[in-house]
């Protein structure tokens, strides 16, 4: 018989390491690391013993498979996002901040689903169902087919969706959920990776979809979505300011669609509503043109949005300047500082700098790059980027402007808001019918000299 193995296990991203320390080496969060026991020895060499398993059937590649059907929600944002609507069998989570919205996402979503002739089933480990029913009047689904449950024992769900084989399930949240075989309290990392594989392998087997909901937690108290994140076939995010009343679905890993599609959903007093034209939204508090302001044309997943990137430069009293960043990278804009300074000569030594991504957006392509540079120019120079112009680009070390994907989708989404014009890399593939007129820049000095007139 093998020594049992200890494993210490950390929550927020699941990593494990061999001895309890106070900071996890793979996410640096502290405080999160606890003891557990594993479910299976892992691969020493007594964990199967001398028995023999059975054999089992191999089935040839080449065999004609078809396309998932899939089930489409009517909430177009949804189904764009899960890659054209639902797969059965499959499991989806639903991760984001306490409080963004999931619960009213997925009470909406399941109204959908049961209007378009699902039969959905909808757990709630945190509310009582008095108060899911509360929710649903509130945002008008009260006469919606769906059938609730609130519980957090996974047997007896387990049992039931057994029985009633629904078409969707929806477990809020993944984090109240425990089972009665395994020794750990709900929310810890044992629990919440068991009751994630109990509820895959169902989906699997019954072919219902299910959809799981997880909270992103900080402080490392209870698993946070990231331990369940490879057992799922589709993961989404739900992100957003808190003051903000845009939310954004974000598919980060999507086994039957693309990943990084978005859906854009705004919080009103009568639940989400979807926004179909993010575009249009992100930027209507645009007044007069400022300085520091820019508009990015960007890509996000298959749909060109155009977002607004704001810039702020002060004369710094510190020793060492500001550089703060929200929807940004914070590390990509010192590049962007550093390549300025280096290829174009112009340094932000003694200023601070703020960025800011107008509407609670979050940004993550390069493309983005040289829409930054022009609103930090714009800052500092204190001059503004005509006001019908969009930017966009990649700045490389060097200070040349690399071209981007999808330039012509970005220019028609343009022309479609009203800009006529676009400063773009020069290697872009751009055709002549786009509407907007594009001045093609090789390199940043290039940029600095001729829409800035300095250097
Ligand atoms: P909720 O779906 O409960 O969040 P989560 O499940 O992610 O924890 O949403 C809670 C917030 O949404 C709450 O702060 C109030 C707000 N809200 C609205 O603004 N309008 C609405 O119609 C509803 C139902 C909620
Ligand atoms: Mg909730």
């Amino acid at each position: 018989m093998a020594k049992p193995v200890t494993l210490f296990v950390c929550s927020a991203c699941g990593a494990t390491h061999k001895k309890w320390s106070g900071r996890c080496d793979a996410c640096g969060d502290w405080n999160t690391i606890s003891q557990e026991t594993p479910l299976s020895s892992g691969p020493g060499k007594t964990a199967l013993g001398a028995m023999k398993g059975k054999r089992i059937g191999l089935t040839d590649l080449r065999t004609e498979e078809d396309a998932p059907p899939r089930r489409t929600s009517g909430m177009g944002e949804l189904d764009r996002v899960l890659g054209g609507g639902l797969v059965p069998a499959s499991a989806t989570l639903v991760g984001g901040d306490p409080g963004i919205g999931k619960s009213t996402l997925l009470l909406q979503a399941a109204a959908s689903f049961a209007r378009a002739g699902a039969r959905v089933i909808y757990v709630s480990g945190e509310e009582a169902t008095a108060q899911v029913r509360m929710r649903a009047q509130r945002l008008g689904l009260a006469d919606s087919s769906v059938m609730l449950a609130a519980e957090t024992n996974l047997r007896d769900i387990l049992t039931t969706l057994e029985a009633e084989a629904p078409d969707l399930a929806i477990i809020d949240s993944i984090q109240t959920m425990w089972l009665d075989t395994v020794e750990a309290a709900p929310g810890s990392v044992s629990q919440v990776r068991s009751s994630a594989h109990e509820l895959t392998t169902f989906a699997k087997r019954r072919g219902v979809a299910v959809m799981l909901v997880g909270h992103v937690t900080k402080d490392g108290q209870i698993a946070g979505p990231r331990v369940v994140e490879h057992m799922v076939d589709t993961v989404l995010y739900f992100e957003g300011e808190r003051g903000h009343q845009f939310r954004i679905l974000r598919s980060v890993k999507n086994r039957f669609g693309p990943a990084d599609e978005i859906g854009v959903f705004e919080m009103t007093g009568m639940g989400l509503a979807e926004v179909t034209n993010p575009s249009a939204l992100f930027l209507s508090d645009r007044e007069t043109p400022a300085p520091g302001s820019v508009v990015f044309a960007g890509i996000e997943g298959t749909r060109p949005v155009l977002v607004e990137i704001q810039a702020l430069v002060a004369p710094s009293s510190l020793s060492q300047p500001r550089r703060a960043v929200v929807g940004w990278d914070g590390g990509r804009l010192s590049m962007i500082l550093a390549v300025l300074e280096a290829r174009a000569g112009i340094s932000f030594a003694g200023l601070d700098v703020y960025l800011n991504i107008a509407g609670g957006m979050r940004i993550s392509e390069p493309a983005a790059d040289l829409a930054v540079a022009a609103a930090l120019l714009s800052a500092r120079e204190d001059v503004a980027v005509p006001h019908d112009c969009v930017v966009f680009g990649e700045v490389s070390l060097s200070g040349a402007l690399r071209p981007v994907s999808q330039a012509e989708n970005r220019l028609k989404e343009a022309a479609k808001l009203g800009f006529s014009s676009a400063i773009a890399p020069a290697g872009c593939k751009i055709g002549a019918d786009s509407g907007v007129k594009v001045q093609a820049i090789a390199d940043l000095p290039a940029f600095v000299g001729e829409i800035f007139g300095a250097g």
